[in-house]
């Protein structure tokens, strides 16, 4: 039976490929994609939800959206800044989608959560691909929910450094607090950091050859072309795809369960996660992270994965 499972997101060039990777995939029921204010603003990661699931041919799954702020500070104010330098002024770039024909539900993402959660026979597992913001409304204003929940996976934090503070991870970083929430949830929890994305590289010349071969890998090529992050060697960080990885493929990586903290003060450290694999702080462990991730058996399921999409 496939697993149900809701992907939260902010849409996003990772965000994209992620997404399509899990629209294809044989093992999960995508139930529900809620929208989160990330690597740019709410109204345009709605937007760029609704345009890449026509782009992918999935207009079946609702999208509902969610926060278009973090829950304490205003967006963009504590870094002053989206994420719009890699993404685009979009949030994907210049590629040329058609215009959706779908609109966002039309109740929020946290009451469309509740709703899934809820009536789903199967526990849900969810994706958390962007700021925590809506999973810790969710958490806060119906916590009954919890008990229908098989795991949250998330894509953010660092073992290490960071990379929109010199500690901190662009979607731990853009709302600390809610980060703080979902990881003391209580439910089963992994953390995807940055540490594993920086070592899934995906080079471009794999997606200069594959280009051709299906509308999934022509996205993704156009989308990461002229991606600014790229190495010396050309390599790509498709850091959410991590997560989906994770999720499908769990043999690849390494895990610990360990004790982790937000930073929520700090004057150079605020969001940083504390991973505690050393048990310095002499806390029991609350959620499970990834040390570690066969690169090349990663890069091999990336894009074999990108293959079997439309
Ligand atoms: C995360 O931040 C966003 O820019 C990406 O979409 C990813 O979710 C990486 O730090
Ligand atoms: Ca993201």
């Amino acid at each position: 039976m496939k697993k149900p499972i809701i992907i939260d997101t902010d849409p996003g060039k990772d965000d994209a490929i992620a997404l399509a990777m899990a629209l294809y995939s044989e093992d999960i029921d995508i139930k529900l994609i809620t929208t989160v204010a990330g690597n740019v603003s709410l109204k345009k990661v709605s937007y760029n939800a609704l345009r890449l699931l026509k782009y992918l041919e999935r207009e079946d799954i609702p999208i509902a959206m969610g926060a278009c702020r973090p829950l304490i500070n205003p967006y963009k104010d504590r870094f002053n800044e989206d994420a719009s330098s890699i993404h685009g002024e979009s949030g994907l770039g210049d590629f040329e989608f058609e215009e959706p024909e779908k609109e966002p539900l039309e109740i929020n993402a946290i009451d469309a959560m509740r709703e899934v959660i809820l009536e789903s026979e199967v526990k849900v597992t969810i994706l958390a691909l962007g700021p925590l913001t809506n999973l810790a409304i969710l958490f806060k204003a119906f916590p009954e929910v919890k008990e229908n929940i098989e795991e949250i996976i998330f894509m953010g934090g660092s073992i290490n450094r960071g990379n929109l503070g010199v500690m901190t991870e662009f979607n731990i970083g853009t709302d600390p607090e809610a980060a703080k929430i979902v990881i003391d949830s209580g439910l089963k929890v992994t953390m995807v950091g940055l540490d594993i994305g920086n070592k899934a590289r995906i080079f471009l010349k794999d997606l200069e050859e594959l280009k051709d071969y299906n509308k999934s890998t022509r996205l993704t090529y156009s989308l990461f072309k002229d991606y600014k992050g790229m190495d010396k060697e050309s390599a790509i960080k498709v850091y959410d795809s991590t997560a989906i990885a994770y999720l499908l493929k769990p043999d690849i990586f390494k895990l610990e369960y360990t004790y982790v903290d937000v930073e929520l003060r700090g004057q150079y450290t605020l969001g940083c996660t504390i991973v505690d694999l050393d048990n310095r702080l002499e806390e029991k462990p609350n959620i499970y992270v990834c040390t570690d991730i066969d690169e090349d058996e990663f890069r091999k399921y990336f894009l074999d994965s990108l293959k079997n999409c439309i």
